[in-house]
């Protein structure tokens, strides 16, 4: 099944996404950036995430994709243009099949896209795939459950069921931001190399009150929402004109005020990396198991003693060894990970030498 996306592009939903910044939809993963990184965003819309995302790699690029060229993506391309952002490219590729060789992104993001995706596991598992190791992925998506407001209004809450039932005849999930950790743990990815948080979006100026509203109004009434929901027998003409309505009453008042929590998803994949450099650290040193090292290393025969007491005597301070050589190694490798820097660094700032 491919994905239908639910509110189109109308130019009121293009409104209303534009608005979006990456400090006001993906501030959880900023301080994880580094200025050479290559980043995709997926499902990535009008854009205005996806430039902001590039300023912040200057010496990197991003690439953003969406399963049409049409329109979206060509208006994005116009807009990067037109502001001067020359490291960024618009493709495009469906989540669920990406068209890129394994391990090409630094950062694989999405914000508020696998919520429209049938098969969002599936989804996952392609932006893991495609994620270099040491790399990340990183998902925002709402949860249209939490959405909260005051006045009570009951267009509003007619707005939100009819939505429901149409998000999910589509194939969809309205309350993603609320699986995506369970997602994430189906897709493959281990509990300990995620981290799941949530942010919300909140409109209370009068300002912002005027402006959502505003541009729910319009897309009730304007955007594929509005054709679907009545073609598919989930609301008639007169509800859309009742609901477009009660959006632009609830914002006339001087005390409106709107809130929604969206979930959010980013894999830890440097305490992944740091985990396998100790693994092929140790490969390379040749441990697995104290008595296999000391049975490659010592030849008992060429001594002229009690073979055993000797093996006995080695083999304990060998243990004392590794358990010593593995509690320092994860040491450095926790303090590497609060540091968010590497082992090799942590060793340069301690001076510490291989033949320590
Ligand atoms: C709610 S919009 C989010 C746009 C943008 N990320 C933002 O937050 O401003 C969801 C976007 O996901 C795109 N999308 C839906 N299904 C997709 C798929 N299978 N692969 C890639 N993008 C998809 C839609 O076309 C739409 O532009």
């Amino acid at each position: 099944m491919t994905s239908q996306y639910t509110h189109g592009h109308h130019e009121s939903v293009l409104r209303s996404h534009s608005w979006r910044t990456a400090e006001n939809s993906c501030g959880y993963l900023l301080s994880s950036l580094k200025p050479d990184m290559h980043i995709l965003d997926v499902g990535c819309g009008p854009g205005t995430i996806t430039l902001d995302l590039a300023r912040l790699v200057p010496d990197g690029h991003i690439t953003g994709i969406e399963p049409s060229f049409k329109g979206v993506l060509q208006q994005a391309q116009a807009d990067a243009v037109a502001q001067g952002v020359s490291n960024v490219t618009y493709s495009v590729a469906d989540v669920l099949a990406l068209d890129f060789p394994d391990a090409s992104f630094d950062v694989v993001h999405a914000h508020q896209v696998l919520q429209h995706v049938p098969d969002p596991v599936q989804a996952l598992r392609e932006m893991v795939r495609v994620t270099k190791p040491g790399g990340f992925v990183a998902v925002r998506d709402a949860d249209y459950k939490t959405m909260v407001w005051y006045p009570e209004n009951a267009g509003m809450s007619q707005w939100l069921v009819s939505y429901d039932q149409l998000a999910r005849s589509n194939g969809g999930e309205p309350n993603a931001g609320r699986h995506l950790l369970s997602w994430a743990l189906q897709a493959g990815l281990k509990r300990e190399q995620v981290t799941a948080s949530a942010s919300s979006w909140c409109f209370s100026t009068p300002e912002d009150v005027a402006w959502w509203s505003s541009t729910w109004a319009d897309r009730v009434l304007s955007s594929n929402f509005a054709k679907t929901s009545v073609e598919r027998g989930f609301l008639t003409q007169e509800d859309l004109d009742n609901i477009g309505q009660a959006w632009r009453d609830w914002g006339a008042q001087p005390d409106a005020w709107f809130a929604m929590i969206h979930g959010e998803l980013k894999q830890e994949a440097r305490v992944a990396a740091l985990q396998a450099e100790v693994e092929s650290l140790q490969k390379e040193l040749g441990y697995t198991h104290p008595y296999d090292v000391f049975s490659t290393r010592f030849d008992a025969s060429r001594e002229n003693v009690d073979a055993e007491a000797i093996n006995k005597k080695h083999i304990k301070l060998l243990h004392r060894y590794n358990e010593a050589k593995d509690a320092t190694q994860i040491l450095i490798g926790k303090l590497a990970t609060l540091k968010e820097t590497t082992i090799r660094q942590i060793h340069d700032d301690l001076d510490l030498h291989d033949s320590d």
